[in-house]
């Protein structure tokens, strides 16, 4: 029986610290022998979101303990880790850099590889973490910065089918939150209070429902949520808002994955029909069980990351790294930090301009 590759993943690209050690199974299934997450909630409380500066200085001080108990918590030894993978972007460059450098540092004074992480690849293969996933598969890729329908060919091979045109869906969900007055982070909570709340209560716009292929748009709703949200008086009404921007949000995913489906399908080489979500949004148990039973009536097959794994973490991205590393895909010591780094290199950036409606 040959060594198993033992993989440190190092995630530092928002406001989580966080740590993993993984191996795989002689199926080469993927073993997670540690994931530790520290969260700066209390950190940012106070300023209502993430303050680049204090999330930097925050993981300053953490990383080397979260390494620390990464590996203490996986049984193994420091000199056994075959390689480190530490996420290279996106994200705020301030905070990338800390994991960056140290995964670097660690990786040198071991004398072993080093392999740059693309963040939005940890979430993309997280489900891989728990299922026997084959490319190529549709993804729904739904977090605090990004909103977009890919089709997965493989390891660094992404298709993007379909956009946000302006705001993430994770943003929205935390700027609504912010308007009906929710401490930070809010997202989560929407859901929440929206289980107290009447969903038919307020008609919210669906911006570009009827058109735009599986494009996205959710600003025009966050302003319609702000205009109701200054004439609130009493909890009920925040239940009300919160119950119909949830319910909004479930239509506007439930027309455009359909509407993803048949995009998909006509890309080339598609051998079975899988659907995946994925990021920090995919933990919305509403949105979830809505896009099951999508994929029941569509025929094809759901898969979701459990919720833990929804979220930023270092698991997902140890297990890029052992992909890469079993590829020998090892990236250069002066690899910099990407603030921007889209999946699928060739889409054009789009800002409301350069798509077509
Ligand atoms: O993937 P993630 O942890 O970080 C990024 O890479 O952005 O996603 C964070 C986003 C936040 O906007 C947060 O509010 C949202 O995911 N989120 C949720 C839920 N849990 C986290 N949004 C709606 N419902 C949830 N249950
Ligand atoms: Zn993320």
């Amino acid at each position: 029986m040959s060594k198993k590759p033992l993989i440190l993943g190092i995630e530092t690209s928002c406001d989580e610290t966080a740590a993993s050690l993984i191996t795989e199974n002689e199926g080469g299934r993927p073993i997670v022998l540690s994931n530790i997450i520290s969260s700066q909630v209390d950190v940012h409380k106070e300023f209502g979101g993430v303050v680049p500066e204090l999330a930097a200085r925050s993981h300053m001080e953490k990383i080397d303990w979260i390494v620390q108990k990464a590996i203490s918590e996986s049984g193994h030894k420091i000199e056994e880790i075959d390689a480190v993978a530490s996420t290279a972007g996106p994200g705020l460059i301030v905070c990338l850099s800390v994991g960056l450098s140290f995964g670097k540092a660690f990786a040198a004074s071991l004398n072993i590889p080093f392999i740059a992480i693309n963040h939005l690849e940890g979430h993309a293969l997280s489900p891989k973490l728990n299922s026997d996933l084959n490319y190529p598969y549709l993804l729904l890729l739904i977090s605090g910065g990004h909103s977009q329908f890919l089709n997965v060919k493989g390891l660094g091979r992404y298709k993007r089918l379909g956009t946000t045109i302006d705001d993430a869906l994770g943003e929205a969900f935390d700027k609504t939150a912010k308007l009906l007055g929710i401490e930070f982070p809010g997202g989560p909570q929407i859901e929440i209070l929206a289980k107290k709340g009447d969903p038919s209560k307020y008609d919210l716009p669906k911006p570009i429902f009827y058109k735009g292929g599986c494009n996205l748009s959710f600003a025009g709703l966050k302003t319609a949520v702000l205009k109701i949200a200054k004439n609130i008086k009493n909890d009920q009404e925040k239940f009300d808002l919160a119950a119909s921007f949830q319910k909004t949000i479930e239509e506007i995913l439930y027309k455009k994955t359909k509407v993803a489906f048949k995009e998909f399908e006509k890309q080339k080489k598609i051998k079975e029909k899988v659907f995946v979500v994925a990021g920090g949004v995919a933990a919305n148990k509403n949105i979830r069980s809505m896009l099951k039973n999508l994929c029941v009536t569509e025929g094809y097959q759901s898969i979701f990351p459990p919720i833990e794994i929804c979220g930023d973490n270092a698991a997902m991205i140890a297990m890029v790294g052992l992909e890469k590393f079993k590829l020998k895909q090892f990236s250069k010591l002066d690899h910099a930090a990407i603030p921007r780094w889209p999946l699928d290199k060739k889409a054009v950036f789009l800002k409301g301009a350069g798509i077509k409606l």
